[in-house]
């Protein structure tokens, strides 16, 4: 234990003593391209890969500088990066004492000094990350809302696929529930959440398929619910996707079908922008099924299934009696087994509005065939004459 640490001490001191003497060439070689990969063998990663190595902000905490060399090098950043093409200012040593300027690590000031140095290589996200729920959050003083290397990281950063099965989950989902902890415990309860957490399925929604990534936008503006169930059926309409799960692909439909969808529609015309207009007071799909916390229907915790439905009809039909959901035909299109009176005075309406059809088309052609015929007669007649 003490052999460890005073290993460790000395492992720096030799460092910083063999750094000290050979200053003046160092110098000139950090003055290198920037875009040329930092190596385990250059100077900065000597000295931070020694395990232990921290610094002092003024508030007392004390933050590790150390960098893992392996992480680096595996990260999307080691192949093509020096260290001081985000560290310009640690370009010499001793460095400029940034810890001093500033009093804690989690300081608004050091933060965005960070999150800028990102945005002069990725311009686009930088820009986009502005305007985001988090950005604002951040301009309005709050110091623990994320920046770049929150969700990303800062030396272990992993590539983002455009393609799902190379979604980067850590900083899709995890990283996220570092400080979302309620949503993410509830998304990992859910159906969902299960399906790409212990089961890696690529097929269900992340928490940025929902939210958006660096635009982020406040999720409980009006826009955002109207625009809600177009988002569920992104995936719950789609035919094949569905049938692999053994799903109906018709929730989508049957929603719309009923009052609260036809309602939910109408509004959902509107072209206001998302900050603006009406936010539906009917059911949206997450009213019955919940958020985060969306469950299979056959899994008995499912507020939903059972009895629970009421419970959840009565949010908003407050005098809801107990036979109140039965009134609903639910996703199912009603068929002879499941609701048989609606099925058959559906399939009657059918065949008599049908029928109907048929017999005025049928008059009305007939009526036109005898007109047709009567005056071909009158012309033949006509002819004959002359
Ligand atoms: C001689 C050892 C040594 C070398 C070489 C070294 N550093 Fe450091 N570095 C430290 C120590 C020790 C600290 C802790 C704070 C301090 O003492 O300034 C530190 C702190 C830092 C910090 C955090 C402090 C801040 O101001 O933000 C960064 C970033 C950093 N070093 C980057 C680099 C880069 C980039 C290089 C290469 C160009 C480098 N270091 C070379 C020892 C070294
Ligand atoms: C792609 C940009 C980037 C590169 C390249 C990079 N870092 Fe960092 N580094 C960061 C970020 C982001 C942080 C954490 C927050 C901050 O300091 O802004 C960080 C933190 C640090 C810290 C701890 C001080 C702190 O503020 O938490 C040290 C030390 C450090 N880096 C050294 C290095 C060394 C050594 C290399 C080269 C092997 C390197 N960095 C390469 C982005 C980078
Ligand atoms: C470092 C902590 C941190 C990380 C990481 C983080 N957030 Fe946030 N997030 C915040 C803070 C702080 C707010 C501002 C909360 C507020 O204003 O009430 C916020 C706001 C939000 C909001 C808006 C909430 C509202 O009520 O307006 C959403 C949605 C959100 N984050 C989703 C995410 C997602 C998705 C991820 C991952 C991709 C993520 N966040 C990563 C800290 C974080
Ligand atoms: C709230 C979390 C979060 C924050 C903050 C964030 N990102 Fe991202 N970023 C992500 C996620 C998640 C992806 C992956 C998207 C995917 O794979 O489709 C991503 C993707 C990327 C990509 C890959 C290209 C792309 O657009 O898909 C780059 C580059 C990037 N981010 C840079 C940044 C920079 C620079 C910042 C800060 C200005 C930043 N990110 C802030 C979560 C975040
Ligand atoms: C000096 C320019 C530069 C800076 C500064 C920089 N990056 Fe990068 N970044 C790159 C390059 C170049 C690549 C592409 C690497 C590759 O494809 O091998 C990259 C790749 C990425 C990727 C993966 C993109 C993808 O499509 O897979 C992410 C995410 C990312 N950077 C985030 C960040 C974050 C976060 C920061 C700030 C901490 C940052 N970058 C700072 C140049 C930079
Ligand atoms: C299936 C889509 C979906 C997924 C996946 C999802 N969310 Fe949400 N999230 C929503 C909706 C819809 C709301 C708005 C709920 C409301 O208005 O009550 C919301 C609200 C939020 C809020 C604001 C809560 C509040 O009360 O203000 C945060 C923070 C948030 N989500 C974070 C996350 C995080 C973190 C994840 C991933 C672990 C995630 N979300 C996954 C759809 C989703
Ligand atoms: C990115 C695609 C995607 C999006 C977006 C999505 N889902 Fe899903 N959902 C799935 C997949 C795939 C499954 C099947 C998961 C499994 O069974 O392992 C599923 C399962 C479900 C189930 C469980 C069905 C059962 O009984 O087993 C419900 C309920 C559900 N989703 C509702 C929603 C709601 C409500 C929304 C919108 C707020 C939504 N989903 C958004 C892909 C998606
Ligand atoms: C008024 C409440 C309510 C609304 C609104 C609602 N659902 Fe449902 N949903 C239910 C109930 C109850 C069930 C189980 C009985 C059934 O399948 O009809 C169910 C079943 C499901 C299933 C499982 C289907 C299967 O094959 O087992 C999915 C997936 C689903 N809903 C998604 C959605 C989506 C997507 C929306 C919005 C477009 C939505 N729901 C709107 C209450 C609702
Ligand atoms: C988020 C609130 C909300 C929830 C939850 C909700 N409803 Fe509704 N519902 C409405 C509103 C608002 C209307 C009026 C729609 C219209 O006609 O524009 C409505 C209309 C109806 C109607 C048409 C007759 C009427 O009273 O106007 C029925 C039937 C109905 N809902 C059944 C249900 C059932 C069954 C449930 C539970 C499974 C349920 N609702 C859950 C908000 C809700």
């Amino acid at each position: 234990m003490h052999f460890k640490k005073l290993f460790r001490t000395l492992a720096v001191a030799t460092v910083v003593v063999v750094w000290g003497a050979g200053l003046t060439v160092s110098r000139t070689a950090l003055a290198r391209d920037a875009t040329q990969a930092a190596s385990p063998g250059d100077e900065c990663v000597t000295c931070h890969s020694t395990p232990g190595l921290g610094m002092r902000f003024t508030t007392g905490e004390i933050v590790s500088v150390y960098v893992d060399p392996w992480q680096w090098e595996q990260s999307v950043h080691g192949s093509t990066l020096q260290c001081t093409a985000c560290h310009a200012d640690s370009a010499v040593y001793p460095h400029l004492g940034r810890a001093i300027a500033h009093p804690s690590p989690r300081e608004v000031g050091y933060l965005t000094r960070g999150y800028a140095t990102c945005g002069e290589c990725h311009q686009q996200q930088y820009v986009e990350y502005l305007g985001s729920v988090h950005a604002i959050a951040l301009r309005d003083g709050q110091a623990e809302s994320a920046v770049c290397s929150d969700c990303h990281g800062d030396h272990d950063i992993e590539p983002a696929e455009a393609k799902r099965d190379g979604l980067s989950v850590r900083t899709a989902v995890i990283n996220c529930g570092k400080c979302h902890q309620e949503e993410f415990q509830q998304y990992q309860n859910s159906v969902h959440g299960k399906a790409l957490l212990n089961g890696g399925d690529p097929n269900v929604p992340v928490c940025v398929d929902c939210h958006g990534v660096h635009a982020m936008g406040d999720p409980t503006m009006p826009g955002f619910r109207r625009q809600s169930p177009y988002l569920c059926a992104s995936c719950h309409a789609d035919e094949a996707l569905m049938k692999e799960y053994g799903l109906s692909a018709s929730v989508m439909e049957t929603y719309v079908a009923d009052f609260h969808g036809t309602t939910m529609r109408m509004i959902s015309s509107d072209d206001a922008p998302i900050s603006a207009g009406a936010a539906p007071g009917v059911a949206m799909c997450y009213d019955c099924h919940g958020v985060h916390e969306i469950r299979s229907m056959v899994d008995a915790q499912n507020p939903a299934s059972g009895d629970g439905l009421l419970d959840i009809c009565q949010e908003c039909h407050e005098n809801a009696p107990q036979d109140f959901p039965a009134a609903w035909l639910g996703h199912r299109k009603p068929d002879s087994d499941r609701f048989p009176l609606v099925f058959w005075i559906q399939r009657i309406y059918s065949i008599v509005v049908g029928g109907m059809i048929i017999v005025f088309v049928g008059h009305i052609g007939l009526d036109f065939g005898k007109i047709i015929v009567g005056k071909l007669r009158d012309e033949r007649k006509r002819r004959r004459a002359e």
